[in-house]
């Protein structure tokens, strides 16, 4: 079965075709992200309008890049919710039209459902013949994730860990109080001066600080603690707190003169306001790193610290044998690195989907889609944009 997959949840534009649900024939992204990035954040207004111009040119390609024409594609699927309302409604209306126009099945998917599904997703394997899956044979192949498994979702406004007990049947551990993981890479990226999105950014800052270290031949874990910083365990709960970290973040910056002269130490380009960190000049000296980069690194350090460690006591408790990663954060590879060693020596296996799905993409749309076509679900075309959608909790 070919999915025509569209997104259009935020600032980036996709048009993808999977074959049963695993098998990338093209996967098209247009990043609105050199637009937003003036700004420091998405601007709503100008990301729907954006949504507008790149979409047919978009699907256009992805039709092309997988050597298809109309005839060969079984259903369309398109974003519906969570996001923003304007740029939902881009995507999905679209999705409809062509749906409504060549006479194929249409179904609206939830945003996070499809992160979870990019674990699905194989990259670099080539399809197998059409029509090689038999009809009983959807819900696995070999090298599917396995059920029961616990997921955690992390996105720019979504932090969830949740059990899975089989496709579309989540149960909701714990989900964040305040700010989502992404949310608060975000906005301390902004305090630090190092740009929008602030995730792969600190990431990068981070990793200065740990190589700046191994040069001096000090342990790279000096860095990750160079500052203390709170962490809310919310000891009992699977529930998040990133609020608390983020003023901590913004009380240390306190000491900040935006300085335009001052370049290096966020390493943002020119032209951008650096961010100088005047009062902690002698430890950054100490570290051998700027100061900026400690911060970020500590920061990451902090976030990762209660993500791997309560994942892993919810892995343990529901007695999963797989973990799953998924949502734009799911791309930190610090994250990552620590989960696994968390989740090794108890022998469960963690997943992640490679950088490029981990963040939004039309492919896990389209992934997702298949399993709810094949379970026989369809959406109206009456459907419309839910800009506030959760996950589907069991209660
Ligand atoms: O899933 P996503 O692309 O969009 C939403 O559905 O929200 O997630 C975007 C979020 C942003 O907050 C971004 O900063 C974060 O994912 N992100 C990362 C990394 N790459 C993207 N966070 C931490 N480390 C990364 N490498
Ligand atoms: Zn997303």
């Amino acid at each position: 079965m070919l999915v025509l997959g569209i997104e259009s949840s935020c600032d980036e534009t996709g048009a993808a075709i999977v074959q049963d649900g695993r098998y990338l024939r093209s996967n098209i992204v247009a990043s609105q992200i050199e637009i937003h990035n003036r700004y420091g954040g998405v601007v709503p207004e100008v990301a729907s309008r954006q949504q507008l111009s790149t979409i047919i040119p978009t699907l256009e390609t992805a039709l092309d890049k997988a050597g298809c024409g109309w005839s060969d594609i079984d259903a369309i699927a398109a974003t519906y919710g969570p996001g923003l309302a304007g740029s939902l409604l881009v995507g999905l209306t679209v999705g409809k039209a062509l749906a409504l126009a060549r006479n194929l099945p249409f179904i609206g998917i939830n945003h996070l459902e499809a992160h979870i599904y990019a674990n699905w997703l194989r990259k670099d394997e080539a399809a197998p013949p059409d029509n090689a899956l038999a009809a009983a044979d959807w819900t696995y192949q070999d090298g599917d994730p396995i059920f029961p498994l616990i997921c955690l979702v992390i996105s720019g406004a979504h932090s969830e860990l949740a059990l899975l007990r089989d496709h579309g049947q989540y149960e909701l551990l714990g989900r964040t109080r305040d700010d989502a993981a992404g949310e608060a890479f975000d906005k301390v990226s902004r305090i630090l001066g190092l740009g929008y999105p602030g995730g792969p950014a600190i990431q990068q800052a981070a990793q200065r600080a740990e190589e700046a270290l191994l040069q001096l031949k000090k342990p790279v874990a000096l860095a990750r603690s160079a500052y203390r910083l709170p962490r809310a365990w919310l000891r009992g709960t699977y529930d998040f707190s990133f609020s608390g970290l983020k003023t901590a973040m913004l009380h240390l910056a306190e000491g900040v003169v935006n300085s335009q002269q001052n370049s290096g130490a966020a390493g943002n380009g020119e032209g951008k306001q650096i961010s100088q960190y005047t009062r902690m000049g002698a430890q950054a000296a100490q570290y051998g790193a700027p100061n900026v980069d400690l911060l970020a690194s500590s920061f990451q350090e902090a976030i990762v610290d209660v993500l791997a460690v309560k994942t892993r006591l919810a892995a343990q408790e529901y007695h999963v044998k797989q973990v799953l990663l998924a949502g734009g954060v799911a791309a930190n590879l610090s994250l990552r690195a620590r989960l696994e060693q968390e989740l090794l020596p108890l022998r469960i296996h963690l997943r992640y989907p490679p950088i490029d799905l981990c963040t939004d993409n039309a492919a896990m749309i389209a992934g997702a889609a298949f399993f709810h076509l094949c379970r026989g679900e369809q959406s109206g075309l009456d459907l419309d944009v839910h800009p506030g959608l959760s996950l589907p909790f069991r209660k």
